[in-house]
């Protein structure tokens, strides 16, 4: 799936940008919140604060920041854009889209624009949805933004998640290059697992009602330990796969820029790739899980941080609810 032929043309990320909300909450903050302590953060997750937006800032607000940035960094101005996707699960309402939303505050007027819900491997269905656009010449430049207020869907009573989770957008464009760029892509699903992450009310199957809100249903409910399992099995088989369709063994690779779920799980994915530690970008302890957001804004940080070079071999890796995971490899 997906592999690129030689003479192929390829599309590559030509510009990146992020916001994170200036509220930082600390491990210690929480620890006055629910019944937790730093210690059982840091040791069971590795996180030691995350970002939390205003109240009355909405995930467009943040994409737009994060956009903004990216397309400065492209050198681009938003009417240049002709593809806007917002991977996101927290979207500013049902309707309409975040994208078409953002669409309006970055005055992109020649953008077609819609959303992505891919939980935390949505930054790279996006990424791959744009790329699949451009090579088939629909359209030329794509604006993919992984944006997630989390806060506002978090059980601040629940110390099973609460801990877990922060808010924050990671932007790129994307456009056809002459070197370099995406090489392959690995990407599945597995909805037979789509209990273990959700938040079951307000769809179409529970409409809000007094009672789904008193029941705090509104809220994620995940079962942790359960997803622990298959993260570390899943991330480490589609990592390896987008890989072999190369042919590349973890020698050939720079960086894995992974989602940031918990450390463990990235500890044991590096374990089982036989890959290096070291070769795996953490930014979980200043941020924690963003979702959609975490790998865009790892690959943004990376970048801002002087860690991937030109021509480096880079692996983005991701796994989330629905199942659905993907993996990514990308000269850069
Ligand atoms: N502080 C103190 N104790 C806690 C806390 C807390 N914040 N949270 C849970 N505990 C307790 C539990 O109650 C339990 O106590 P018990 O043994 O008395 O029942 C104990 O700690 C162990 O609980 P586990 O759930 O087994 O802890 P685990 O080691 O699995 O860590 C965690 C929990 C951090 C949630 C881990 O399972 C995890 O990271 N899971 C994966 C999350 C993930 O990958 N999500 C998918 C992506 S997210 C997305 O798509 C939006």
């Amino acid at each position: 799936m997906a592999k690129k032929k030689k003479d192929e043309a390829r599309v590559g990320i030509i510009g990146v940008g992020s916001h994170l909300p200036k509220k930082v909450l600390a491990n210690e903050d929480l620890e006055k919140m629910v019944d937790t302590t730093d210690e059982w953060i840091t040791t069971r997750t590795g996180i030691k604060e995350r970002r939390i937006a205003d109240e009355g800032t909405a995930t467009s607000d943040m994409a737009k920041d994060a956009c903004e940035e990216a397309l400065k960094d492209a050198n681009m101005k938003a009417s240049d854009i002709d593809l806007i996707i917002v991977a996101t699960i927290t979207p500013d309402m049902p309707l309409p889209s975040t994208a078409c939303i953002l669409q309006s505050k970055l005055d992109a007027k020649n953008a077609v624009c819609f959303d992505i819900s891919a939980a935390c491997a949505g930054f790279i269905y996006g990424v791959s949805t744009a790329e699949a656009y451009i090579k088939s010449g629909l359209y030329k430049n794509a604006l993919v933004v992984g944006s997630e207020k989390l806060s506002a869907f978090t059980d601040w009573k629940d110390r099973n998640t609460c801990v877990l989770f922060g808010d924050g957008a990671g932007a790129v464009v994307l456009a056809p290059v002459k070197r370099g760029g995406i090489l392959s892509t690995y990407m599945g699903s597995d909805g037979t697992q789509a209990d273990l992450l959700k938040v079951p009310a307000g769809g179409s199957k529970m409409p809000a009602t007094k009672k789904t809100v008193e029941e705090r249903l509104h809220y994620i409910k995940m079962s942790g330990s359960e997803l622990f399992k298959h993260a570390v099995k899943i991330m480490a088989d589609a990592g390896n796969k987008a890989a072999s369709m190369l042919n590349y063994s973890c020698d050939d690779i720079d960086w894995v820029i992974p989602h940031q779920a918990n450390i463990r799980i990235l500890n044991a994915v590096a374990n089982r790739m036989k890959l290096n530690s070291k070769k795996i970008y953490l930014n979980i302890r200043r941020y924690g899980n963003m979702s959609s957001a975490s790998t865009a804004v790892a690959l943004v940080d990376a970048v801002k941080e002087g860690r991937i070079k030109k021509g480096d071999i880079i692996v983005l890796d991701a796994f989330g609810a629905g199942l659905v995971w993907g993996a990514m490899v990308i000269e850069w």
